[in-house]
C-alpha cells in the first residue's frame, strides 16, 4: 500500500485560480450568450513582439538543420542569455549580479515552487498576507505548517498588509529564517521603496535570513526612484534570491521562460552550523531535477534585449499600465478606494465590507466581469478584489462600462 503524502490533506480543494476558472466555466455554461471578460488571472492577451517572434523563428529554423541544431542545452540556461540578463537586467542598474549566478527556467512559479526543497523541514516562515499562493501551498505540500485554522496555517509566520501599513509587510516580531516578498506586490500591487527593502535586508543579515524576492513585474515599474531588483540594496547578495519571468514582462505566459538568481555569496547552515553555497545547492537540484528550456525560446528570450526588443516590450508594459488607468479611475469614480495600477498591473479595490467572494459573485453575475476575490490570497484579503490589466484596450472599456452599470 502506498501511503500518501498527507500534507496534500491540509491544502484547499483547489489551486485560487483553477477554483475561479470552474466558477466562470459554470457561469458560461448556465449563461451561454454573456460574452466574459477576464480581469481575474493575470495572463496576457497581447501578441509576443516582432523581435522575440523573429527570434523565436530564427530558433526553430536552426532546429531543422544538423549544422545548427541543439540537443540537450546547458540546464542553467545557454550562455547568450544567461550574459544579456546579466548586463541589462542587473550590471547597467548598477547591481553585481555575474552571468553565472543566473539560472534560466521555464517561469517564476516553478522555481518560487521548488526552491523551498533546498531548506529544512523545521524553518520559520514569514509570509505575507494576501500573498501569491504558490509561496505558501508549496511549503504546506513539504510539511512545514500545521493544519489550517481560520483560514491560516498553524506554524507559519503572517506579515499582514493592510491599509494602516500600506499594504507593506512590517518586519517580524518573532525571529523568522525565510522570507517571501513579492514586488511591485501581487496581489495588491504596491510596490516597495529602497528605504523598506534595506530594512529587510538588514534584517536578514542579523538574523542569518534568507529574503525569496519575487520581482515577476519588475517592469512595470515606471517611477525611476523605485528599485527593480534587491540587488539594489547593499548587502543583499550575502541574504536574498530573485525570482524574474518574461511572462509578464514580454507576453511569455504561454512560452514559459523565466530565471532565478542565487549569487555565489548567499550561504545556508547545517544543523552542525557550518555553511554552504546556496548557488552549489540550487545548481545540483536543477542539474538533477531539470533539463533546461527549449534552444528556441531562449533565443527568443534574448531578443527581449535587443533594442528593438527593449523598445518593444516598453510600448506592451505600457498598454497594460494604461488599462490600469482606466479600471483605477473607474473604481475611484465609482467610489472605490484602491491602490496599485501605478507601477504594476495589479488594481486592489476596498470592496466597502463586502466578503471578496461575494463581491467576486456579483460582478461576475452581474456584469460577466471576472476579478479575483482578495480572500483567495489570505486572511488579510478577505476584504478586497484585485482587478488585472491584462487585457485588450477594448475589454477593459466594456468590462468598466459593465461595471458602472452594475455598482451605481
Ligand atoms: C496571477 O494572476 O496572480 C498570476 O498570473 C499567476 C501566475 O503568474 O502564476
Amino acid at each position: 500500500m502506498i501511503r500518501a503524502n498527507e500534507n496534500y490533506q491540509k491544502l484547499k480543494a483547489s489551486y485560487l485560480f483553477s477554483d475561479i476558472a470552474r466558477r466562470v466555466d459554470q457561469f458560461q455554461k448556465k449563461n451561454p450568450d454573456t460574452r466574459v471578460i477576464r480581469l481575474g488571472i493575470g495572463d496576457v492577451t497581447r501578441a509576443l513582439p516582432p523581435a522575440v517572434i523573429d527570434a523565436f523563428h530564427r530558433g526553430v529554423d536552426d532546429m531543422a538543420n544538423d549544422v545548427t541544431f541543439r540537443g540537450y542545452g546547458p540546464e542553467q540556461g545557454y550562455a547568450f542569455l544567461r550574459d544579456k540578463i546579466a548586463a541589462h537586467d542587473y550590471q547597467a542598474r548598477g547591481a553585481e549580479v555575474s552571468a553565472d549566478e543566473i539560472f534560466v527556467s521555464d517561469g517564476a512559479k516553478c522555481d518560487t515552487g521548488n526552491f523551498q526543497e533546498l531548506f529544512a523541514s523545521d524553518i520559520r516562515i514569514a509570509i505575507p498576507d494576501p500573498v501569491y499562493p504558490v509561496y505558501l501551498d508549496t511549503n504546506v505540500m513539504a510539511g512545514r505548517t500545521g493544519e489550517l485554522v481560520d483560514g491560516r496555517y498553524e506554524n507559519i509566520v503572517y506579515l499582514d498588509c493592510v491599509k494602516e501599513n500600506r499594504f507593506l509587510p512590517q518586519l517580524p516580531k518573532t525571529p523568522v529564517d525565510l522570507i517571501y516578498l513579492c514586488f511591485p506586490n501581487n496581489p495588491t500591487g504596491t510596490c516597495a521603496t529602497k528605504q523598506d527593502l534595506a530594512q529587510w535586508v538588514e534584517y536578514a543579515r542579523e538574523n542569518q535570513a534568507l529574503i525569496l524576492y519575487d520581482a515577476a513585474y519588475e517592469a512595470f515599474i515606471r517611477n525611476p526612484s523605485l528599485p527593480r531588483s534587491i540587488y539594489e540594496i547593499k548587502g543583499a547578495r550575502e541574504v536574498a534570491v530573485e525570482f524574474r519571468s518574461f511572462s509578464k514582462t514580454a507576453g511569455f505566459t504561454g512560452t514559459r521562460c523565466g530565471f532565478t538568481v542565487v549569487p555565489r555569496d548567499c550561504s545556508i547552515f547545517l544543523s552542525n552550523g557550518d555553511a554552504v553555497s546556496l548557488h552549489g545547492l540550487w545548481n545540483r537540484r536543477q542539474s538533477t531535477k531539470f533539463n533546461g528550456v527549449s534552444y528556441p525560446v531562449q533565443r527568443a528570450a534574448e531578443a527581449v534585449y535587443s533594442p528593438e526588443g527593449q523598445a518593444q516590450i516598453s510600448e506592451l508594459t505600457a498598454g497594460y499600465l494604461d488599462n490600469a488607468d482606466i479600471i483605477g479611475k473607474t473604481m475611484a469614480n465609482l467610489g472605490f478606494d484602491y491602490v496599485g495600477g501605478d507601477n504594476s498591473p495589479y488594481i486592489w479595490v476596498d470592496g466597502q465590507g463586502r466578503d471578496s467572494w461575494e463581491f467576486f459573485d456579483l460582478l461576475l453575475q452581474n456584469a460577466g466581469v471576472v476579478c479575483t476575490p482578495g480572500g483567495g490570497f489570505g486572511r488579510c484579503g478577505n476584504p478586497y478584489i484585485r482587478i488585472s490589466a491584462f487585457n485588450s484596450r477594448d475589454n477593459v472599456v466594456d468590462a468598466m462600462e459593465r461595471l458602472k452599470e452594475a455598482l451605481k
